[in-house]
């Protein structure tokens, strides 16, 4: 493991016990319809394995975890993380389908063409290596299988940009020094977002790792986007 995927872990295990809490807090909710959303796209081609990347405390693979017939596997390198989605899994007795999984996206442990579709919540932006991930999420796609990315953006609109702006640089920065231990891991995640490549640009991206069919959908005047992208060759 590299110096920064050692303190990406460090950070992501040190607030993961208030993670869910200051979720709600910071995207008003907002972020469990976006997560359904993902779930409806994926339904759509009857999947029997699903690889929820970066799945942190399961939120998106106990969703997932829904559809029938289907086994979910939720990969994250942070223990913590996973400890919180365990026991969330545990409560709701939704267990039978997922299994939790320490891993990197970087380097896979399952084989090419092990699944339906790959998942990932706001996750890529915390990817040491973003291209290398991206090309492991395509070995491991069936043909057809779909990558479907929730992610952070950005605002166009100059209104909704000042609104974001006051919302990130105050809202986000006072709740993660209330709420967290650590609020310089708050810090990072805003200003991180400010500079990770997204709509037209992250499908170029996704494009140039030769995922076809690529289309994204803004939520929120911008605050997130959905990207699919499926493996065609
Ligand atoms: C912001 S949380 C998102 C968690 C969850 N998917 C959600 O939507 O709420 C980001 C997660 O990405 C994980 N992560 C960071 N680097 C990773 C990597 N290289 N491979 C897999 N997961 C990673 C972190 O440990 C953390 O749990």
């Amino acid at each position: 493991m590299t110096k920064r995927s050692n303190l990406n872990k460090e950070m992501f295990d040190s607030i993961s016990k208030e993670y869910d809490f200051i979720n709600n807090l910071i995207t008003f909710g907002f972020h469990k319809k976006w997560k359904k959303e993902i779930i409806e796209i994926v339904k759509k081609i009857k999947p029997k394995k699903i690889l929820d990347l970066a799945t942190g405390t399961a939120d998106i693979a106990i969703q997932l975890s829904s559809i029938e017939n289907c086994k979910i596997i939720a990969v994250d390198p942070s223990t913590k993380m996973l400890k919180i989605g365990h026991r969330k899994i545990q409560k709701l007795n939704s267990n039978k389908n997922i299994l939790l999984e320490e891993g990197n996206s970087e380097n896979l442990k399952y084989g090419k063409k092990t699944f339906d579709a790959v998942t990932i919540g706001y996750g890529v932006r915390n990817f040491t290596n973003l291209k290398k991930s991206l090309n492991e999420t395509y070995r491991v796609l069936k043909n057809d299988g779909l990558l479907i990315i929730l992610e952070t953006s950005l605002p166009t609109n100059p209104l909704m940009s000042f609104f974001y702006n006051i919302h990130t640089k105050l809202y986000v920065r006072l709740i993660g020094m209330i709420f967290s231990n650590n609020s310089n891991a708050y810090k990072y995640l805003q200003s991180s977002a400010k500079t990770f490549p997204h709509g037209e640009a992250f499908k170029k991206i996704l494009i140039d790792l030769n995922f076809k069919d690529v289309r994204f959908e803004i939520k929120l005047f911008g605050a997130s986007t959905i990207y699919v992208a499926k493996k065609s060759i």
